[in-house]
């Protein structure tokens, strides 16, 4: 049975989505460890929810990014974790990170990568006009974004409230994370 790790700063959605296949047997896996930057994020308590331990920690409790990062890779290490899925966590990966598990990291994006990377990708979509959305899971690399491309997934969307965008990708978002990580593992 391979290991995963989710990495979250946000709502939990796809971890919860994640959570239940591998509960259920539909991802053959087990959830590991729930990496979370965001104290009082929403994903902690659906961790808590799930019986999968976390690991909650704030970037300036520490003097720098390679200090946290040793920190998760020690846990990862410990917990022998297969495959990271980055699930809305909204931190760039470092070199000590990717040092220990790159090639193991996968991140899920709300565009059609190459277009519109970082934050606020949704945003800056409907900034731009576009009428073609989508998701693209890839793998995670020292670029923002950039790595290769594994999954991607497009919806049509003809108006300007992201609000709605968000709601119809994070539905597409679920599945396409659940298939991909079964494909990988
Ligand atoms: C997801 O929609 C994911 O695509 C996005 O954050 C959201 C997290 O939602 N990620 C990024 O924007 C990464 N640049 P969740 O906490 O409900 O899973």
């Amino acid at each position: 049975m391979k290991r995963i790790a989710v990495f979250a700063s946000g709502e939990g959605s796809n971890f919860e989505a994640i959570a239940t296949a591998c509960a259920c047997g539909d991802i053959p896996a087990e959830l590991v460890l729930m990496v979370c930057d965001k104290p009082g994020a929403g994903v902690i308590a659906r961790a808590e929810r799930f019986g999968v331990p976390s690991l909650v920690f704030s970037a300036k409790d520490y003097a720098s990014k390679a200090e946290y990062e040793q920190r998760i890779v020690a846990l990862l290490d410990e917990a022998k974790v297969d495959l990271v899925c980055l699930a809305g966590y909204m931190r760039i990966v470092g070199d000590t990170l990717l040092g220990a598990y790159g090639g193991r990291i996968i991140n899920i994006h709300p565009s059609l990568l190459p277009a519109f990377r970082g934050a606020r990708a949704v945003e800056q979509a409907i900034e731009y006009g576009v009428k073609v959305f989508g998701i693209t899971i890839h793998w995670v690399d020292a670029s923002l974004d950039g790595g290769r491309i594994i999954a991607q997934r497009a919806f049509e969307y003809d108006g300007n409230d992201a609000e709605e965008v968000h709601r119809i990708g994070q539905r597409i978002e679920h599945k396409l994370y659940v298939e991909t990580i079964k494909k990988l593992l």
